[in-house]
């Protein structure tokens, strides 16, 4: 049956191990700086909000819920990471081992995680970009503020900020910016400095009569928020993506992901926990800023400028990422034969996939422009929870299959743990919306119907 032909797992693990792959520079610390900048971003800077009016308080809950999630799944990426270090995620470690009809239907699935969070967060990076020149009194005309819809009652034509972001760093991706780790490093310090910069001055204006009642909307309002601000966790999957860079994988991967997740999960309880301490939940009502908002109700206005600021770098490292992520998730399926061949081309000057990342800077980017945030951040995180799923089901795949494959860290209590992480995962999924579930069944019956019409007869092993 050719849908489930798959790679030769060996021969990838072989390929890059060789000595002539990519440079070995990366260790355990990178690794964990990685993960943060592709991490905090936009769920915690913006979703929060909306997460509050969900849940009241108790959107502490719904992060840690959400963090228990993706925590099972971390454990999973992790073995897999450590054990088939090739670049490509978790489409390449399903085509070696669930067959290439399952690998295109991930690699279709994340291009819903990807390249929607790269349209996500420019929307997001537009919000606070707004919020700091309105500080220095400009300000746009109203209709090229936001997508159509995205504020009730109001006007808007499209949102102009996040569809410039957007370019602009298809324009630094497509010249070949180096992806220096240093450069990583800078903006992901300034960003935790923010939001603990956050913590510290927030800490003393919290007023606990803010928490009662904990939890207005009960299990359902935790719930409904968690699988909204789970998106807050994405990213933490991007170190895996790192793998054929670092020096030790199989012992630096794991600390990476698990260390990375660890860190954000920490801070946003934190933070999530003294914003609803501050600010009555019910004031974040169509606030696009509310961690700012929080400093500004309290009286501190310099330091929500601060805040202000940071959240703009740091989104702008998680858009970076994502958008490369996208760009080289579709290298690698045009590689293999099936996406068209133009897409894995690479520029004879800058050495980029050039056509590829202009492709998906242009679609993303138009997507920011007019799609509302949280009708993107659900839509994202169906896609990015149905593929936590599906990396728990291969590996207790591969247990099986390849039991003798050498495995530097294993998921612990298999099976236990990847159904832990899947039965975490749908019951999230179950709390997201309805029409979200029907816009991802939509796409992933167009990703059907492109594999049997076209990638199946193109793809290189047929
Ligand atoms: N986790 C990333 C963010 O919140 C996608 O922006």
């Amino acid at each position: 049956m050719s849908i489930f032909r798959t790679k030769d797992l060996d021969a990838m693990i072989a390929a890059a191990r060789a000595p002539a792959g990519l440079k070995k520079v990366l260790g355990p610390m990178d690794l964990v700086l990685i993960g943060i900048g592709a991490i905090v971003g936009t769920g915690i800077f913006v979703l929060t909000g909306t997460g509050a009016l969900t849940a009241g308080p108790a959107l502490t809950v719904s992060f840690l819920l959400a963090a228990l999630a993706c925590a099972f799944a971390a454990l999973c990426y992790a073995e897999f990471a450590s054990s088939v270090p090739v670049a490509g995620s978790i489409y390449t470690y399903s085509y070696a081992t669930l067959g290439e009809l399952v690998a295109w239907m991930i690699g279709w699935d994340l291009m819903l995680e990807y390249g929607l969070a790269s349209s996500a967060v420019s929307v997001g990076w537009s919000g606070y970009f707004q919020s700091l020149l309105s500080g220095f009194g400009l300000n746009l005309p109203v209709v090229l503020t936001a997508a159509p819809g995205s504020l009730p009652g109001v006007e808007t034509w499209f949102n102009l900020p996040a569809l410039v972001i957007m370019l602009a760093i298809t324009w630094m991706l497509s010249i070949g910016i180096k992806e220096s780790a240093r450069v990583n490093n800078v903006m992901v310090i300034i960003k935790i400095a923010v939001v603990l910069l956050f913590i510290a001055v927030g800490v003393r204006h919290v007023q606990p009569a803010n928490w009662q009642p904990f939890s207005p909307f009960g299990v359902n309002g935790i719930l409904s928020a968690s699988a909204l601000v789970f998106f807050a966790f994405i990213g933490f999957d991007a170190v895996s993506s790192a793998a054929e860079e670092v020096k030790k994988p199989a012992r630096d991967l794991p600390i990476g992901i698990i260390g990375s997740l660890a860190v954000c999960a920490v801070l946003y309880v934190a933070v999530s926990m003294i914003m609803t301490g501050i600010v009555p939940y019910a004031q974040f009502l169509g606030v696009d800023h509310p961690v700012s908002l929080a400093l500004q109700h309290a009286g501190e206005s310099w330091v929500a400028g601060f805040v202000d600021l940071g959240a703009i770098v740091g989104m702008t490292t998680v858009i970076l990422v994502m958008a490369y992520g996208q760009t080289r998730i579709i290298y690698a399926m045009s590689r293999d034969g099936l996406l068209p061949q133009r897409l894995s081309r690479v520029h004879t000057r800058f050495g980029t996939p050039f056509f590829a990342t202009w492709m998906v800077g242009i679609v993303f980017g138009l997507i920011s422009a007019l799609i509302p945030l949280n009708v993107l951040a659900e839509l994202i995180n169906i896609g990015t929870l149905a593929a936590f799923s599906l990396i728990s089901v291969a590996v207790i795949v591969l247990r099986k299959t390849r039991p003798d494959l050498p495995r530097a860290f294993r998921c612990p209590g298999v099976p236990i743990v990847p159904l832990l992480a899947i039965a975490f995962c749908v019951t999230l999924m179950t709390f997201l919306k309805q029409t979200t579930w029907l816009a991802f069944g939509a796409w992933l019956a167009i990703g059907l119907v492109i594999y049997f019409a076209y990638a199946r007869r193109r793809s290189l092993l047929h």
